[in-house]
């Protein structure tokens, strides 16, 4: 089984979503995980100690200062004998208290205390969840280098639909299992580049085009990447994301930067094209702000963008032994992203539909199709991080096989 013998401390704070670690803990156990529960005096008004224990079959923790607990088991063993820390569900409340180091009861201890790798699946009001004080503290836990199960979008509890509600159990369960498949340190010793986000071309000092690419496939599968021990350039477009703990980061704006930047990083082992580049850039751009009074509708003329993916699949000198595209399409999406592959060269491409009304440009989920020179392998939809789990312990593989070849 995927987490045979992986001791997992699973910390549930409060909101309504907490019910669900219950079913997460099942599931986990179901594929060989070892779960303590432990839980937070909020995450205790919504589950019982009484129900986690019953279900996980071992005690369940609540409180710093109980005799009986210390005298088993203190805090800091019991945040050491654990392989990982999963928060599921995360409150604003527990998140900022992370953020800031704060430790005055079980939970936040054991957090601060462990040197184990820590996973955190938030749960809250979509309000909440897109309130700057959240967002400020999910950057810096990110900078800590907590991993995150992002939450999705939809129906929320409080009736609101939005950001915000826990991400789905098989999600959690696959971005845990997601931790280990290939096994940490399979990547050690490889380079990998990765181009993610958006490119804006420029149309004079304070415009340009851009599209809605939020960076957070390409991100995360950097951060999936710099976990299995890989040594990652992140080359990024202009996001709104901060830089995956680790990572190599190269910012760039337009597609020329980008070519010139992944071009410095070669040689590598393998490259990861997730950036939706534009195609073109502007040739007549103007040095000071157009002016409508005086310049009227610009005339915009444009120029091909170098094709880095393409670039890098045919290169003669140094190609990267695997090269991985994206297909974005918006219709008949396996027939043209294996056209593209073809067309562009490289190993596989990662399909995915971004139709307006798939929500995948920008949003939390993403439902692809892993294609290469035998087929298509379609997955369930899942989060962004999930599929950069899935994805990655794929390139490690590849890239195994490729050394012992
Ligand atoms: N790509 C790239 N450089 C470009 C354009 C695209 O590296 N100048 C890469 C993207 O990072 C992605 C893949 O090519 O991995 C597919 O991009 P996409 O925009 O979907 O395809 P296009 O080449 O634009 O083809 P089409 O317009 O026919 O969809």
């Amino acid at each position: 089984m995927t987490l045979d013998g992986k001791r997992i401390l699973l910390i549930i704070s409060g909101g309504v979503a907490a019910y669900k670690a219950l079913e997460l803990a099942r599931r986990l156990m179901d594929v060989g995980a070892d779960v303590r529960g432990v839980l937070t005096p909020g995450g205790a008004q919504f589950i019982t100690p009484l129900s986690v224990a019953a279900l996980t079959g071992n005690p369940c923790y609540t409180d710093l200062f109980s005799l009986k607990d210390e005298a088993e088991m203190g805090h800091i063993q019991l945040s050491r004998d654990a392989d990982l820390i999963l928060v599921a569900p995360a409150s604003a409340d527990l998140m900022a208290k992370m953020a800031a180091g704060i430790a005055g009861d079980l939970a936040t201890t054991l957090l601060l205390a462990t040197d184990k790798p820590v996973m955190v699946a938030p749960a809250m009001n979509l309000e909440m969840w897109a309130h700057a004080a959240t967002q400020r503290n999910v950057e810096q836990l990110q900078n800590d280098g907590i991993h995150f199960i992002m939450p999705g979008t939809g129906m929320m509890a409080c009736g609101e639909v939005g950001a915000g509600r826990l991400a789905e159990v098989p999600d959690m369960v696959a971005a845990v299992e997601g931790f280990w498949s290939v096994g940490a340190g399979s990547l050690t010793g490889k380079h990998i580049i990765v181009t993610a986000g958006p490119t804006q071309e420029a149309i004079d000092p304070v415009r340009y085009i851009a599209n809605r690419s939020s960076g957070r496939q390409g991100y995360a599968i950097a951060a999936s990447l710099v976990r299995l021990g890989a040594k990652v350039t992140l080359v990024s477009g202009p996001t709104s994301l901060a830089a995956p703990s680790g990572v190599n980061f190269v910012q760039v704006e337009s597609a020329r930067e980008m070519a010139v930047a992944v071009d410095a990083a070669i040689p590598a082992d393998a490259a990861i094209c997730v950036a939706a580049v534009a195609d073109w850039h502007i040739t007549n751009t103007s040095d000071q702000k157009m002016k409508k009074s005086r310049d009227g509708i610009p005339q915009l003329e444009f120029a091909d963008n170098p094709d880095i993916l393409q670039g890098l699949s045919t290169k003669q000198e140094d190609r990267p032994a695997l090269v991985v595209g994206f297909a974005a399409e918006t219709q008949d999406v396996i027939r043209h992203a294996s056209e593209k592959r073809l067309r562009k060269g490289c190993d596989w491409i990662v399909a995915n539909d971004v139709s307006a009304n798939s929500g995948v440009m920008g949003g939390c989920n993403n439902q692809v199709h892993l294609i290469d020179d035998s087929g298509a392998d379609s997955w369930p939809q899942m989060t962004k991080e999930a599929v950069a789990a899935k994805l990655a312990t794929k390139i490690a593989s590849a890239l195994d096989n490729d050394l012992n070849e």
